[in-house]
């Protein structure tokens, strides 16, 4: 009796056990610190995958590139060794060109038309990204346009000249900055403050979030509003990972993954208007945009056919930049 009841409770204990144990395990990497809107973004992510597969999936968040630098983990990605990431758009590039119709310089006027043109775009660029590094976006998640910061005022294009201006290791960042009249430096995330503290540079851009979040402030006097460009940044998944789910894990992924990266741009707005006020109250000179705002806008767009052939091509880039001005109406 004594024997059948015990053997009976380790049965129960051992099947609780079980229905406590996801089946699929998701571990999602990305490059910012826990108060950076990327990070709440994968924090929603995690609770609406949990909540629609019943936790039949876990997701595991690894911020601060602790799984690798953000190429380097989208490359895990493509072997499914790695789940799941949000990474900068000019970080999947090097494996997916054809995101980078993401970075074209003074695409948007506005959030909206962004949100707009990044949504049209998602299901197009997902045709290709999957063929070209093996990843699927199920959002493109935004952060705002990119700011200048730098420790001197910025308010023309003059003002510019000589300054030792950091920017991602990126063709089209480097060759917008270079139309400006400037040698930019390109150099990878990770080293970006302590070059900025020990005055190898003189500014970086990034959005307002991120001047918040990695304390820029402290080594920074001037933030002036070039906006050249967007903090876009997709949330990937493996699509080996992917396409070895069964159809409700799909689709429930996909569902988390929407609502997460919409949940991460109405963060992020919250967070850059919090952050303005916090600069300000911090004593940084916000310059607003800069004077001669249509010099740096010429120069820039006329750049972007010289980018077609590193994005995908011409045709893949027309067929975005009808999609990216449409989106304007
Ligand atoms: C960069 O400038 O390298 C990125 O914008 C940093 C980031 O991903 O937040």
């Amino acid at each position: 009796m004594f024997k059948s009841t015990l053997a009976a409770a380790v049965m129960v204990l051992a099947g609780s056990q079980f229905a406590l144990s996801a089946d699929y395990t998701m571990r999602l990497s990305h490059g910012d610190n826990e108060s950076n809107p990327t990070h709440l973004t994968a924090v929603k992510f995690k609770e609406l995958v949990e909540q629609y597969t019943d936790n039949k999936v876990e997701v595991q968040i690894y911020p601060n590139n602790s799984l690798g630098a953000e190429t380097e983990v989208a490359q895990s990605l493509r072997m499914g060794s790695v789940e799941a990431e949000i990474l900068y758009t000019g970080n999947l590039m090097p494996l997916a060109p054809s995101a980078g119709v993401l970075m074209l310089p003074y695409a948007y006027k506005s959030t909206e038309q962004a949100h707009k043109a990044m949504d049209a775009l998602l299901e197009p660029l997902n045709e290709r990204i999957t063929q070209e590094a093996g990843v699927r976006a199920l959002g493109l998640m935004e952060k705002g346009f990119r700011v200048l910061t730098t420790n001197k005022p910025v308010e023309t294009l003059e003002d510019l000249k000589g300054l030792k201006i950091r920017v991602s290791p990126n063709d089209i960042a480097i060759q917008t900055f270079k139309s400006w009249g400037i040698e930019p430096i390109p150099m990878d995330w990770a080293e970006v403050f302590p070059a900025l503290q020990q005055r190898v540079i003189d500014g970086q851009e990034n959005p307002y979030t991120t001047a918040i979040s990695s304390r820029f402030y402290e080594v920074q006097s001037d933030i002036t509003e070039i906006h050249y460009m967007m903090w876009t940044g997709p949330l990937i998944v493996s699509e080996r990972v992917f396409q070895s789910y069964p159809d409700d894990i799909k689709e429930a992924v996909v569902k988390a993954g929407r609502e997460a990266v919409d949940y991460g741009r109405q963060v992020s707005a919250e967070k850059t208007e919090e952050a303005i006020a916090e600069l300000k109250e911090r004593g940084v000179n916000l310059h607003g945009a800069p004077k001669d705002e249509e010099k740096w806008q010429a120069a820039a767009q006329a750049l972007w056919p010289n980018f077609y052939d590193q994005i995908g091509g011409a045709e893949w880039a027309n067929q975005a930049v009808d999609i990216i001005k449409s989106s304007a109406n």
